[in-house]
């Protein structure tokens, strides 16, 4: 990482910059082995488009208030770390036809329109618990995502090379690219996506339990049918409006990326529509947050077990002093034996303070552990539990449950345990492909979508 040059000699604090960051402690970045090369990318990069408009942000942001307000839901999905090497348009349509799917039936559950945000096109960077891992006999620096190193086992492929900033910019605007004509272009057709739906409850026996839902989707379509909508012309019944959101963990990469808005004079993050911190950056003094503070997108900050009440409700004064709704959502992480030590107090302290955010719930990373073959895996009835008991304290204290954010593909992997196919500990192996963290399935994903449109009709 270079260092910025100190712009103002004064005790004034100076201005917000893209490259404030700079002068706070920046967790989880890479040690980049050539600063010439880094800075030859940033340059590349900060030349670059952008991948999205600070309009588009803005939209967000506002679909967002209304899931703070408890006037929508929000779905955040898609890959722990995307893949360079797993880079195919078949992949991302899967992907894409998974959460469409999801969003259907979350939006008849809900009966409120679902803002539908990927974990996709830029979700390339990976914080580590450890900056090492063992392999054999050997100590090697830890896989940090495609966008800094390679994840085979070897110390070679483990050296960060700044070119791969450049290259996760390029695979983002190809998959952005495809995901726009996906969304605009017909893919989207609210009919084709129930059909899609009726064929997963058809062909399960797990899927048959929720009939009664898919059959009342259809009653629906029928009613707007009968009424004389028409269900293949209408703009808004096949075409959708879909988000990018990734980790801003590396900020070298976010900052070549963030451009002024000539509208507003504002910042954006031109990288995503909108960006999240991690748990393990989400430091009140720290880097990412400073950076954070001055893009206007949406943001979003991960908040598990060791975040106490006061730390979260300063991280709400730090990332939103204006209390825009939208801007903020917290997305909660805590396993599904420890929500309710935690949950109750913090929606409790964020309440008392007025301060509007999206309460999210990530199921996935309070609850991974490792099977006994090795692999990092994650119950799926942990993740159900955690979701219940999600929907249920907010119940209990009267605030919205505003959203879910998963780890999935649309690929038939066997990563988590459980759902509609049981895969059981030994199948594990058969198909574990990610790079990172577990993932649900493709069927794994829709039984879970069914399981919270019943939490939301309950
Ligand atoms: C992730 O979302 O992949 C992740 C690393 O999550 P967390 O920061 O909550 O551990
Ligand atoms: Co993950």
């Amino acid at each position: 990482m270079y260092v910025a040059t100190p712009t103002s000699a004064s005790d004034v604090p100076a201005p917000w910059a893209p490259d404030s960051w700079r002068t706070r402690d920046a967790a989880q970045q890479p040690t980049w082995p050539d600063d010439g090369a880094l800075k030859q990318v940033h340059a590349r990069l900060s030349s670059l488009p952008p991948l999205v408009f600070a309009g588009e942000a803005r939209h967000l942001t506002r679909a967002l208030g209304q899931a703070s307000a408890g006037q929508a839901f929000v779905l955040q999905a898609g890959d722990c770390a995307e893949s360079f090497a797993e880079f195919t348009a078949d992949g991302i349509r899967d992907k894409l036809k998974v959460i469409l799917q999801m969003a259907v039936v979350l939006t008849y559950g809900a009966g409120l329109p679902v803002v539908k945000v990927g974990r996709i096109a830029g979700q390339f960077a990976k914080p580590r618990s450890s900056p090492t891992e063992q392999v054999g006999d050997q100590v090697i620096d830890s896989f940090r995502g495609h966008m800094v190193n390679d994840d085979l086992p070897e110390r070679s492929a483990r050296v960060p090379d700044p070119n791969r900033l450049v290259a996760a910019y390029e695979q983002s605007v190809a998959t952005l690219n495809l995901l726009r004509a996906f969304t605009k272009g017909g893919f989207a057709d609210l009919s084709q996506i129930h059909a899609w739906n009726q064929q997963f409850v058809a062909t399960s026996n797990e899927g048959r339990r929720f009939e009664d839902i898919a059959e009342g989707i259809d009653r629906a379509l029928r009613f707007m049918d009968a009424c004389g909508i028409n269900l293949t012309a209408e703009d808004t019944l096949h075409q959708v409006d879909f988000w990018t959101s990734h980790e801003a963990l590396i900020l070298d990469y976010e900052e070549a990326l963030t451009r002024r808005d000539s509208l507003t004079g504002d910042w954006y993050d031109c990288s995503a529509h909108m960006l999240w911190v991690g748990e393990r950056t989400r430091q009140l003094d720290g880097a990412h947050l400073e950076f954070l503070a001055g893009i206007h997108n949406p943001v979003g900050s991960k908040v598990g077990p060791s975040a106490t009440s006061d730390d979260v409700v300063a991280l709400c004064e730090r990332l939103n002093p204006q209390r825009i709704p939208g801007r903020l959502t917290l997305i909660t992480r805590f396993g599904v034996d420890a929500i309710d030590d935690h949950l109750p107090r913090l929606l409790a302290a964020v309440e008392s303070e007025g301060h509007p955010v999206v309460w999210m719930c990530d199921p996935m990373h309070g609850n991974t552990f490792t099977a006994e073959g090795g692999q990092k895996t994650r119950r799926f009835d942990d993740i159900i539990g955690e979701l219940q008991s999600f929907f249920r304290i907010h119940r209990e204290i009267g605030t919205w449950p505003g959203g879910v954010h998963v780890e999935l593909t649309g690929d038939d992997v066997t990563e988590c345990l459980g759902g509609v196919e049981d895969i059981l500990e030994g199948q594990l192996g058969r198909n574990y492909t990610t790079t990172c963290d577990p993932r649900l399935n493709g069927r794994q994903a829709l039984d879970l979508a069914f399981r919270i449109a019943e939490l939301l009709r309950n």
